[in-house]
């Protein structure tokens, strides 16, 4: 028997076979959800939104990639520079036809509404005003090399990942952030043992106490044989090409502190500073030997917690001043890793808040000067931004010229008058995320670790319910959905045509109707990111000192990557 059921059915398998064999269908459109502050994107196994990057096929042609508050996500257009006639880009439209067509009292009541709206509206619009703004590009004046991009995979997002049964669903987080389709991040920061990002504290070697000789971190703690299983999954599926995993402790374990408590105003003992720099090593070695190299450490997780603001923290934490600090990197830490096989890797210190440095490095050199030779990189933390300005950064830039500067931790809803939950959809919060990567790769920051890539709807799991917002929501009542916030786009804008090796290269407006920063890629391409956060849309004129002009007009609070030859 063979029933036309049956070869239909066949028929479809078929074209999709063809589909994916054809490799098309790689540009998928976001699936748009009205959330309580604005607008989401919907993934489920079965559907999540990918951006195929684009190619330039002539040499004056551009592609410029859209988001917007008012709903576009990733919307890709194309066109030429030098070009007589201006392009515009529409904003997102709500579909009314579409969801409507199958009813027939809704859609003509529908009809009858957008009749009675067109008539009641007055013949000229009056709310457009259109601003307007140069934008000049030189790439013949270069700044910093690009280190790239990432985001934190913490025990929190490690759990959530478990929980979701389907792996296609996993596999759209992983892709939705490390593939080329995605945000082509390539950088990504994890905990050594927990974080307060946790079910609870933790940290390899907690047993056998006071044993200087550390067999407790001969294997993977039982969290991290899942979580080095699932980074693995993300490095294959994602095809992530150089992906580089800097680690950070948050405390080493109780018994060498001299508090003997995970929290709180605790040290590390004296006499185990050699035995938390070769806990350091062994890390990495454990690391490597499950199958993920290390490329970067830091001297540790925000010091001044255990020193300064332990009434406020109550998480994991290890105090360091800059004193003890230059003494361990200079006696143990450096030395250690400096004589080991590990030899290259890339030591961060700071992972603190930008009002410590760059004191804290005047500090470590006065004590020690030979410390900051060991040091290859500043590694700094947003959340005092708006209070300590951008003077800190410059001064820091000075003082540790030629070594790498980058955020390491980033998220909002830290704050006391801000709501420490994630805002699904909020475009407010998503414009800080694109206001200070703008700040700090104008003053010639390296690259950008974001937090937790995906929370739940309240913002943790947290051990201790220091509970923040996310690039990605989880649904947890199902584990069949997860939420893409503005902010993930924000940030893909950045990441997603800026690799690795790319240079930052000078980029002035004509005002302060556009903020904007721009690079040329190791192929010499230009990617420009565009930022209205105006009210208004906004012509904007690119003059580009090589390949000439081009003029465009971009909706209200929208944000744009221009890429070109
Ligand atoms: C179509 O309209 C009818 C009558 O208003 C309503 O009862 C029904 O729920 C609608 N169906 C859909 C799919 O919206
Ligand atoms: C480890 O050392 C501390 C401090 O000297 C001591 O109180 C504790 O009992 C020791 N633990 C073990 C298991 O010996
Ligand atoms: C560190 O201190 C020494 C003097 O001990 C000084 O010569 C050097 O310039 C300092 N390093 C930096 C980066 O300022
Ligand atoms: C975190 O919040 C939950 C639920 O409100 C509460 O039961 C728990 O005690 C809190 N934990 C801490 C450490 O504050
Ligand atoms: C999560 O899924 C449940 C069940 O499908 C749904 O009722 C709920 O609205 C979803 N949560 C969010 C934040 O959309």
């Amino acid at each position: 028997m063979f029933r036309c059921k049956n070869c239909l059915l066949l028929g479809a398998l078929l074209l999709l076979l063809i589909a994916a064999i054809g490799g098309q269908a790689e540009t998928v459109p976001c699936k748009l959800k009205d959330a309580q502050y604005g607008k989401v994107c919907v993934c489920t196994a079965d559907y999540c939104d990918y951006l195929e990057n684009p190619t330039l096929s002539q040499d004056d042609e551009f592609a410029l990639i859209s988001s917007s508050k008012q709903g576009l996500r990733f919307e890709l257009n194309k066109g030429s520079f030098g070009a007589q006639e201006k392009y515009t880009i529409n904003d997102y439209e709500e579909p009314a036809a579409e969801m409507t067509a199958s009813n027939g009292t809704i859609l003509s009541r529908m009809v009858d509404q957008a009749l009675a709206s067109i008539f009641s509206q007055p013949v000229t619009p009056t709310s457009s005003i259109t601003r307007s703004v140069t934008l000049k590009v030189d790439r013949s004046k270069r700044y910093q090399r690009m280190e790239g991009f990432g985001g934190s995979f913490t025990g929190a997002v490690s759990y959530l990942l478990e929980n979701y049964k389907e792996q296609d669903i996993q596999d759209h987080l992983y892709k939705s952030f490390y593939a080329a389709k995605g945000l082509g991040f390539n950088l990504m920061r994890v905990a050594m043992g927990g974080c307060d990002f946790d079910l609870e504290a933790w940290s390899y070697n907690e047993q056998p106490e006071n044993e200087t000789i550390l067999t407790g971190m001969e294997k993977l703690d039982d969290r991290d044989v899942i979580r080095v299983e699932q980074i693995k999954r993300l490095k294959a599926v994602s095809g992530v090409e150089n992906l580089r995993i800097k680690g950070a402790a948050w405390s080493a374990p109780p018994w060498m502190k001299t508090n003997n408590r995970w929290t709180g105003f605790g040290r590390l003992k004296r006499e185990y500073y050699q035995t938390w720099a070769d806990y350091h090593l062994k890390w990495v070695e454990l690391m490597e030997n499950n199958g993920l190299p290390i490329w970067a450490i830091s001297t540790g997780n925000e010091p001044t917690n255990g020193i300064l603001f332990m009434v406020f923290v109550k998480f994991m934490s290890m105090g360091w001043t800059p004193q003890t600090q230059a003494v361990w990197v200079d006696d143990n830490l450096g030395p250690t890793i400096r004589n080991s096989k590990y030899k290259d890797l890339v030591i961060f210190s700071n992972d603190d808040q930008r009002y410590t440095s760059p004191l804290w490095f005047k500090q470590m050199n006065r004590t020690r000067p030979g410390s900051l030779k060991y040091i290859d990189g500043v590694s700094l933390h947003w959340y005092w931004d708006e209070i300590f300005g951008s003077s800190f950064v410059q001064d820091t830039n000075e003082f540790m010229a030629n070594k790498i500067q980058i955020i390491s931790e980033s998220c909002i809803g830290d704050k006391p008058w801000q709501k420490a939950a994630p805002l699904l959809g909020s475009w407010e919060r998503a414009e800080k995320v694109a206001r200070s990567f703008l700040s700090h790769l104008q003053d010639g920051f390296h690259g950008w670790i974001d937090w937790n890539i995906i929370l739940n709807e309240a913002g943790g799991p947290n051990y201790v319910n220091n509970t923040v917002d996310a690039p990605v929501i989880a649904n947890t009542t199902s584990y069949t959905e997860f939420y893409k916030q503005p902010m993930f786009y924000i940030m893909g804008h950045f990441s997603k045509l800026v690799p690795e090796g790319s240079v930052h290269i000078e980029a002035v407006a004509s005002n302060v109707n556009l903020d904007c920063v721009a690079f040329m890629r190791p192929d010499e391409k230009i990617v420009a990111v565009l930022f209205n956060s105006g009210r208004a849309d906004l012509d904007i004129s690119v003059v580009d000192t090589v390949r000439g002009n081009l003029k465009v007009n971009v909706p209200a609070k929208s944000i744009h990557t221009l890429f070109y030859n």
